[in-house]
């Protein structure tokens, strides 16, 4: 019954749409989505493209279809995704031809005559009754174009599995039709950037390709490995085993990372792992043939704790020797704010000569496995009090006539870009290494706030935008009641208000921007999916749309669709958006007073304080709410029209009654 419901509706779906486009043509998604009428967008790209026109009728996928593609070996990895990602699903049989070919239906050209509005990684889509045709200057355009084109289709299209077979005893049989269209496309920014921090937890080489195959269905083009810290050295360095006989393992433990207590002697050091350099070429290569390039990112002088565990040699404190690898204990006070206060040293020494004739063995190998043209080298958050109190850093820093530890890291940081340009490699870092006055040939990572960003910019070195306030994907996306503990939140609305290019910089210095998940309290792959989806989408348009073009409805609205494309693809994500805000403050006679709200419009909230669950025939929320007297619980529900949609979260009075101050 749903099945035929639902092919109705769909029916009755594609006759309006149809309706309206031949009217008039249409040249931007933005017009035609309303967010409002409860129709799901028909053309739901994320990143929005910068012209869309819609035309009449479909291409109907045939049973046999013929590919035309440009022959190059970058095209033919073009070709070979798409190959894959239309015959799986749809069961159609999928061949390529390289030449003219008039009985191909998908032609993937790559431009005879350079066209530069579309730049490097820009294209065209033409979708006609019978024809789709992709062109671009270069391959990487063909495979945005790809992606665009993928995200016309059913949603469907993103199983791994054949449908038929799923479907095989219902009465629906999905049409696998693209509507006609025109776009033209191309990215605003070079730099599009995640990062997945694989120190805190690891994460296999699997689910890297996992994390890349999710990535670039938002033409995001830079995947940025942290891959050592304090609780993990990931990468294998040949003359240096014992970084990964060592550094590599902690003891496990789940729960509350940070809180935990030191473990005893005897518990195992046998949770996390690391990369051999086989697994980081295995990945490079994935990376490659998807147009993704790996920034690799050894974070020193600080978060260098697995390091030092490692080879004790490179820390100048005494007591090195028995350090152990972090395995979640608290190791920093923070009370004081940055930089923090260290109760182990987990700096490198920038005043021990091995520890620069380590990192020369470790950026020789990096670059050589690593063929981007930027390798990050940390740089955030060292602390200095053990420097502070150490004889050889006051050595060197009357030698050196270094005036304060800002001036001792930048030092430490002058000597690693040496290093680093020596490979023939550009040195990139977290915003604190500007402390130390570089050289303008230090590109820099604003991570902790876009005014970190600007000043670098004006000072004339290359930015990533990747700000804690927009970009930060290990913050929770909601209520701490239904998200797993962090200091702080970022929801899906503020996410999709960053702009990397601030009007008062120079646009030439912003290279780009980048969304960063750190994994403290991400335990595994399903949780790092979890976070970083919906807000990635909300970067990628940041980072490739024309800022004109972006619209908060308008992009929720596509999200929703993207929903079921991830579901499709079994991709988690996080339904958060959908739960209710809490606020609260006191009345006059200082009764609680509770306020709801909803990020995104047209959901009505629900509650109950009985301790029985909402739902629609519970009282609607329509305006502040105080508890009765004895109430402990107060549970909300969102829904849309008659589907519960947000998920039941309990809150109790205590907390509520917490968060706004004692009477
Ligand atoms: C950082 O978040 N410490 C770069």
């Amino acid at each position: 019954m749903k099945n035929i419901l639902s092919a109705l509706f769909f029916l009755l779906f594609s006759c309006s749409v149809l309706g309206q486009t031949s009217v008039s043509q249409i040249t931007s998604t933005a017009e035609f989505n309303n967010p409002l009428n409860n129709v799901p967008p028909e053309i739901a790209i994320i990143p929005e493209p910068v012209e869309v026109t819609k035309k009449e009728g479909y291409f109907v996928l045939p049973t046999n279809v013929t590919i035309q593609c440009t022959a190059t070996p970058e095209t033919h990895q073009v070709l070979t995704f798409l190959q894959e990602k239309l015959s799986v699903p749809t069961g159609s049989f999928v061949t390529s031809v390289s030449g003219k070919s008039e009985s191909a239906q998908i032609h993937l050209l790559i431009n005879d005559k350079i066209n530069h509005t579309l730049g490097n990684e820009g294209y065209q889509l033409t979708v006609t009754p019978n024809h789709i045709t992709i062109k671009a200057n270069q391959a990487a355009g063909l495979f945005y174009g790809v992606q665009s084109l993928l995200q016309l289709f059913p949603a469907a299209i993103e199983s791994k599995e054949p449908i038929e077979a799923e479907h095989s005893r219902s009465t629906e049989q999905i049409e696998w039709k693209v509507p006609c269209v025109e776009i033209t496309d191309y990215p605003r920014l070079g730099w599009r950037g995640l990062m997945f921090d694989v120190a805190r937890h690891f994460f296999t080489k699997e689910e890297v390709k996992q994390y890349i195959d999710a990535m670039v269905r938002y033409k995001y083009n830079i995947l940025h490995l942290h891959l050592t810290d304090d609780e993990g050295w990931r990468i294998e360095i040949k003359g240096f085993p014992k970084l990964t006989e060592i550094g590599a393992w902690s003891v496990k433990k789940v729960g509350d990372f940070g809180t935990f207590p030191a473990p005893a002697a005897d518990e195992p050091r046998n949770y996390g792992g690391f990369y051999t350099q086989e697994d980081i070429k295995e990945i490079v290569q994935y990376a490659k043939e998807r147009f993704v390039n790996v920034l690799p990112e050894i974070d020193v002088p600080g978060h260098s704790l697995a390091a030092i565990s490692s080879y004790p040699e490179l820390s100048c404190t005494p007591g090195a020797e028995n350090y152990k690898v972090r395995s979640g204990e608290r190791i920093m006070d923070w009370s004081r704010g940055a930089p923090p206060i260290a109760l182990v040293d987990n700096t490198l020494c920038p005043a021990n000569e091995k520890v620069y004739a380590f990192l020369d063995s470790v950026i020789t190998q990096v670059a050589a496995l690593f063929p981007f043209e930027y390798i990050h080298m940390g740089g955030d958050e060292a602390p200095f009090n053990f420097w502070e109190k150490n004889e050889a850093i006051k050595a060197l820093m009357l030698k050196e006539g270094l005036k304060n530890m800002h001036q001792v890291q930048g030092y430490f940081e002058k000597r690693v870009q040496k290093i680093v340009e020596s490979k023939g490699k550009k040195f990139i870092g977290w915003d604190e290494i500007l402390n130390g006055d570089m050289s303008p040939n230090t590109a820099v990572m604003a991570w902790r706030g876009m005014k970190y960003g600007i000043e670098a910019a004006k000072n004339k070195h290359e930015v990533v935008m990747s700000p804690t306030e927009f970009a930060y994907l290990d913050y929770m996306q909601a209520d701490v009641i239904t998200e797993p503990r962090v200091y702080a939140s970022l929801r899906l609305s503020k996410a999709y208000q960053f702009d990397p290019v601030p009007l008062s910089v120079d646009p030439k210095y912003i290279k780009g921007g980048q969304a960063n998940l750190w994994t403290e309290q991400v335990y595994n792959i399903r949780q790092a999916e979890y976070m970083t989806w919906p807000r990635g989408m909300a970067i990628a348009e940041s980072v490739w749309s024309p800022p004109a073009k972006k619209n908060w409805p308008n992009f929720f609205s596509r999200v929703e669709q993207h929903f079921k494309r991830l579901d499709a693809a079994e991709t988690k994500y996080a339904p958060s958006v959908y739960d209710p805000i809490f606020k609260v403050s006191r009345s006059a006679d200082k009764q609680l007073l509770i306020d709801l709200s909803t990020e995104v419009s047209g959901l009505d909230i629900y509650y109950s304080f009985d301790n029985s669950f909402p739902d629609r025939f519970y009282p609607k929320y329509t305006e502040k709410l105080t508890p009765p007297k004895d109430a402990t619980m107060l549970k909300v529900i969102t829904y849309r029209g008659k589907n519960p949609i947000g998920r039941m979260m309990n809150m109790p009075i205590e907390e509520l009654n917490k968060r706004a101050g004692r009477k």
